[in-house]
């Protein structure tokens, strides 16, 4: 008897949100799968074309059906939007674009009813221009206590008309921009650091003021019962004193940056920020907790701020990086597990966010017309979550990744809003592509994302297809494989605790063990050719098609898994 397994099996009609071992443990954040939501592009129940808090709330569902343990959410508070809400102008309120604090409280506690934890995201390198404190600095003279706040530096030369430094913006061009006279509007010699968008000037974190209000910051949210915070830039507060020269070239934010070490980021005054944030967040019960986006050159760095003392978990971009190609992979988990090992944190495993790629896309090899293979990128996309979501640690997944969305590489100019677009003049398109509003339905124009037929990015008419919707009624589907592959992690109590054993496999394969009393295998197969696999018991999950048969030869040993390329499984030993 042959017995084809459908990659996704039967789809959980609904799940039991009782049970999950993450809700009830205090270190929930150990081994939670986290599922990062994008407000603008999630669900707009306005329906003015940007998703906003009522669409979240109205889809909370899904995400407990889906599986997920909490979810992140990217900026919403007032914000001129000049980087989609990185540029905060007001911490404390919510941008009517997306709604009102009461709608973020009441998304609390309706997510909190369904044991679906929240995080929300702070932003303490840099404030927006249209900050109460920066407004405040532009009518004072340069050198005036409200411009302590923020880094402004005399510039060279005897006018100090050339900037201070060689420090770069991530998003292209100078990171400093010249302070006019507030009266005369002349350049005035002294210049403002702004390591992103000119309008995202830097906070000086020497400075008082500044480290006080974020704690301010904190708290508003923690008494409204947020369960933790992911930290933009968190390797970004503290700069080098006396604003060395970096020698850096000119570089823009992308995956395949290297983070070379500079004055400007990772400096070591910034861990003590993180322990007074985590003696704050430790008062609370239940302790808050922190994820860090962390973007430095080595997981032996990014272990610093893992410290039991500072943040509780950070983003291995590290992982996130890592090819196609199974020593490769092999040696970045390893290498991630031991480091974080050494400052007894758990690895946080992510492939795709908001600034990279879908990695769909960023797995697709180019065929011979040099162009995408987006099918062999989807089979290697599903192959990398399943593996990633049974690897010890906690796991982020980025909105529409349970569809297999690729990146939209084809947006029109005049659609693309991200400031990296603009400041390098179109010589890279930014990341407009992996933040396209989510399809729900297959129902054009904008696929249930509202009624109205707005919508702030156009939507590929793929979107159809990959929509929930469909999804939902294939068993086979992208969404059908994370929902089976939640659902088992939920159940299996391995996944909450212990470590992984390497098992010798082919060359271009892995394959592990998560020991425990009912041990799981993950085995995946990176290479051209198919890969067979002995397993004593059942096929509990797999990327794509996999047949499983008895052996023949031996009884005892079960099944012969075979598994073609660009395919991961979950079999019991
Ligand atoms: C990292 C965020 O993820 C990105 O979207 C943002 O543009 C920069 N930080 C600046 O805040």
């Amino acid at each position: 008897m042959t017995e084809t397994a459908a990659p996704g099996l039967a789809a959980p009609a609904q799940t039991d949100v009782s049970h999950r071992v993450s809700h009830t443990t205090t270190d929930w954040w150990r081994s939670a799968v986290i599922y990062q939501v994008y407000p603008r592009s999630f669900a707009d129940h306005s329906g003015n074309g940007v998703g906003d808090l009522r669409g979240i709330i109205d889809r909370l569902p899904y995400l407990s059906d889906l599986g997920v343990d909490a979810l992140w959410l990217n900026p919403f508070y007032c914000s001129p939007q000049n980087d989609a809400g990185y540029d905060v102008a007001n911490y404390y309120e919510v941008d009517p674009l997306f709604g009102s604090t009461r709608d973020a409280e009441e998304l609390i506690i309706r997510a909190h009813e369904l044991n679906l934890r929240v995080i929300f995201d702070i932003v303490p390198n840099h404030t927006s221009i249209e900050h109460a404190w920066f407004r405040q600095a532009l009518l004072t003279a340069p050198g005036s206590a409200a411009w302590n706040r923020y880094h402004c530096v005399r510039g060279l030369g005897e006018d100090g008309s050339r900037p201070p430094n060689d420090w770069r913006s991530v998003f292209g061009g100078s990171g400093w921009s010249q302070i006019l006279d507030p009266d005369t509007a002349e350049p005035t010699g002294w210049w403002y650091l702004h390591l992103f968008d000119a309008t995202q000037p830097d906070l000086n974190w020497d400075h008082e003021d500044v480290r006080a209000e974020h704690e301010q910051v904190l708290k508003f949210w923690f008494d409204r019962g947020v369960d933790g915070f992911r930290i933009d830039v968190a390797h970004g507060l503290v700069k080098s004193p006396g604003y060395p020269f970096s020698g850096e070239s000119d570089r823009v934010l992308g995956v395949a940056d290297d983070v070379p070490v500079l004055p400007q980021w990772d400096q070591p005054g910034v861990h003590d920020v993180y322990r007074s944030w985590r003696r704050l967040a430790d008062s609370y019960d239940p302790p808050r907790v922190f994820c860090g986006e962390v973007w430095v050159s080595t997981p032996e760095a990014q272990a610093q701020y893992l410290r039991p003392d500072e943040l509780h978990t950070a983003f291995n971009f590290h992982y996130l990086k890592t090819r196609w190609d199974a020593e490769h992979l092999r040696e970045t988990i390893d290498h991630s597990l031991a480091t974080a090992d050494s400052v007894s944190a758990p690895c946080t495993w992510v492939l795709s966010n908001h600034d990279v790629w879908r990695h769909v896309s960023r797995l697709a090899p180019e065929n011979p017309q040099g162009n995408q293979d987006l099918s062999t990128g989807m089979a290697r996309a599903r192959a990398a979550s399943l593996i990633m979501l049974a690897l010890p640690g906690s796991a982020y997944l980025y909105q529409g990744e349970e569809l297999g969305l690729p990146e939209v590489l084809d947006l029109p100019a005049q659609s693309r809003q991200d400031p990296i677009f603009a400041r390098t003049d179109g010589a890279a398109l930014g990341r407009d592509g992996c933040r396209v509003p989510l399809p729900w339905t297959a129902q054009p124009p904008t696929f249930g994302f509202n009624s109205t037929g707005q919508s702030w990015l156009p939507q590929p008419d793929m979107w159809g297809e990959l929509s929930v919707e469909t999804q939902l009624r294939d068993a086979d589907s992208c969404l059908s494989m994370y929902r089976q592959a939640l659902a088992l992690r939920a159940d299996e109590s391995i996944f909450n605790e212990g470590t992984l054993e390497w098992l010798s496999s082919p060359v271009d394969t892995i394959a592990f063990r998560r020991p425990g009393r009912d041990s799981v295998i993950a085995v995946m197969n990176l290479s051209d050719e198919p890969l067979t696999w002995m397993a004593q018991k059942l096929l509990l999950a797999s990327s794509s098609q996999v047949t499983a048969e008895p052996s023949t030869q031996n009884h005892a040993l079960g099944l012969v898994v075979t598994l073609a390329p660009n395919t991961a499984a979950w079999v019991r030993e």
